[in-house]
């Protein structure tokens, strides 16, 4: 008989370890638990140990008793589990579950769509920052510090000199400072304004539009964007140039179109008014080109900013604007 419960422990989880069968782990549960097993046996020679040894020695002959019974148990599991092989349990006959498509935002599909048909016109892709200097936000666009035209965008500003950019024609600048005439570019990207209701929300989308050369004229600026609207909607689409003002463009027009909603007869969505503006636009201001250093007695050119979710709302009768951004996939999930 082993004295010491330290040694029948290590030798019953030795002996656990090695077996690789069930009838050996029988054997290993017998040999140290059965009737005849070398823990009983333990036990029952408890009385030829000093009387003060006792108690110590059953309690952890029990204890190591009741850690065995779990070792063999487990032992046991894994044997079976092994046994099984990886497929047991499964059918590999039923049906598999459909794997969840995702797809792209309507917001993402409309620009692909659009930045498509004005490069099938020749224009390339320049992107701009999203976070952008005063600089080419406002001031190489003719909007000097505090003129009052700053007022028509509401800025996110990050530091005096550092704006969330509140459009995307900071472009402009940026792609003339760097090619010479001619420049047939287009900038696609997010842009922020402190801004949010049925048509406006504080992040939306805007493509930008420049094209400078020799002989560019108005005539050329609504001959590209009638065939972009038609094109993105169709030939029957009414759209209108209402005259406006930009510090950037001379002279200035914005783009109206149709409203679908009510088919012109006026609703919320276009202020009661039949139209919704979808794009500023105009002729370049000699002042731009001359902060980029372009001859003005050369050179001419049209710019245009492009609404995205506003097209896309009415390429889709979407009549609230914030349903893009309130990520609910029965919303999303319909394009
Ligand atoms: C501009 O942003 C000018 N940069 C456009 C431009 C470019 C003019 C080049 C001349 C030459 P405007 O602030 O009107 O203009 O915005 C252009 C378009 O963006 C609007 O027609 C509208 O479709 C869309 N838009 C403006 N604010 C919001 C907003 N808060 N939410 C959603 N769409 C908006
Ligand atoms: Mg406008």
């Amino acid at each position: 008989m082993k004295n010491n419960i330290a040694d029948i422990e290590k030798e019953a989880l030795d002996q656990i370890s090695a077996t690789d069968s069930k009838d050996a782990l029988e054997q290993v549960s017998i040999r140290f638990l059965g009737r005849k097993g070398v823990l009983t046996g333990f036990l029952r020679n408890i009385s030829s140990l000093p009387e003060d040894e006792r108690p110590a020695a059953g309690k952890n002959a029990n204890l190591l008793k009741i850690k065995l019974e779990k070792e063999i148990r487990t032992a046991e599991a894994d044997l079976s589990a092994r046994d099984a092989g990886p497929s047991a349990g499964i059918d590999v006959t039923l049906p598999g579950r459909p794997a969840v498509k995702g797809a792209l935002h309507p917001i993402t599909q409309v620009m692909d769509e659009i930045c498509g048909i004005f490069m099938r016109l020749g224009f390339d892709v320049a992107e701009g920052p999203e976070v952008e200097t005063d600089y080419y936000n406002f001031e190489a666009l003719n909007i000097p510090k505090y003129h009052p035209a700053r007022d028509m965008q509401d800025t996110f500003y990050v530091s005096d000199n550092i704006v969330l950019r509140t459009h995307t024609s900071g472009s402009q600048p940026r792609v003339m400072e760097k090619n010479e005439p001619p420049v047939r570019i287009i900038s696609p990207g997010k842009v922020f304004r402190c801004d949010s209701d049925l048509t406006h929300t504080p992040m939306f989308h805007q493509v930008e539009g420049l094209m400078v050369d020799k002989d560019i004229s108005f005539g050329d600026l609504k001959g590209v964007l009638t065939t972009f609207v038609h094109q993105f909607f169709d030939e029957e689409t009414s759209l209108r140039f209402r005259p406006s003002f930009f510090p950037f463009t001379e002279p200035s027009a914005e783009v109206d179109i149709r409203c679908v909603m009510c088919r012109g007869k006026g609703c919320r969505v276009c202020s009661k008014t039949g139209w919704l503006e979808v794009l500023g636009s105009g002729m370049v201001h000699p002042a731009v080109f001359e902060n980029v250093g372009y001859d003005t007695d050369k050179y001419t050119g049209f710019a245009f900013g492009i609404g995205i979710e506003r097209m896309a709302m009415l390429k889709y009768g979407i009549d609230d604007i914030r349903k893009y951004f309130e990520n609910d996939v029965r919303f999303l999930g319909q394009f």
